[in-house]
């Protein structure tokens, strides 16, 4: 069972082979250029530096993140001034020179509305079978009727109990709704030996938006 504690576990023991060191390249690909200082929403961030290039793009962007490592790790890594401030069981770091905030707790206590645009890489793909339907939902919440959201998914032929969780294509449709659109999809077994030499035949990536 994925909890909680399995993240935290992760992070304390620093098995985090998920955190890149770039920034995602089908990030800078795809991404549509939305209005400056749109607020945009980044669930279960991590440490991701896509965080960073998003806030030069000229947007307010807000990630959420459970473990306090990850967030150290965040600012420290990128050398970051912020302040810190509590709200109820949340903890707000406001980034100094950015415009940033990392929200510090569990992403089903983060109840904020009208983001303009949410970007998901590594996070459905993160929530367990049981948690998924509950994550989608509680991310459209968080969006503006008219937002955009930028989906990277992950439909692969591995185990099935530990994350990334493989979500077949019905499968995104139906939780995100059929205003959601499949932009691209690439087998990186095709292209990076590590997934072939961990036996995969399948380990498709695709690109997903939903515009308004
Ligand atoms: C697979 S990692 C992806 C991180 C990031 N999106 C990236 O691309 O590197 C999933 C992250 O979600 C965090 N997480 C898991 N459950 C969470 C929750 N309920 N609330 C907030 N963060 C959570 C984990 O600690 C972990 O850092």
């Amino acid at each position: 069972m994925i909890t909680n504690e399995f993240w935290l576990d992760r992070w304390q023991t620093g098995r985090i082979g998920f955190h890149q060191e770039g920034v995602d390249p089908k990030l800078v690909e795809f991404w549509p250029t939305l209005p400056k200082n749109s607020r945009v929403l980044v669930p279960l961030c991590g440490k991701s530096n896509d965080m960073i290039w998003l806030a030069e793009q000229g947007y307010q962007v807000t990630g959420i993140e459970l473990s306090s490592l990850a967030v150290i790790q965040f600012l420290s890594d990128n050398d970051l001034a912020y302040d810190t401030y509590q709200e109820g069981e949340l903890k707000i770091h406001t980034v100094q020179d950015l415009s940033l905030r990392i929200v510090e707790g569990d992403y089903f206590q983060f109840t904020e509305n009208n983001f303009d645009a949410c970007y998901d890489r590594a996070a459905m793909v993160a929530m367990p079978n049981s948690k998924r339907a509950n994550y989608v939902s509680h991310t459209l919440e968080r969006l503006t009727p008219s937002a955009t959201v930028l989906l990277i998914s992950l439909q692969h032929d591995g185990d099935d109990q530990t994350p990334p969780f493989s979500i077949d294509e019905q499968a995104v449709i139906s939780l995100w709704g059929d205003k959601i659109q499949k932009i691209s999809s690439e087998n990186l077994v095709q292209t990076m030996p590590r997934y072939k030499e961990r036996g995969h035949t399948l380990f498709e990536e695709s690109i997903w938006h939903i515009k308004p």
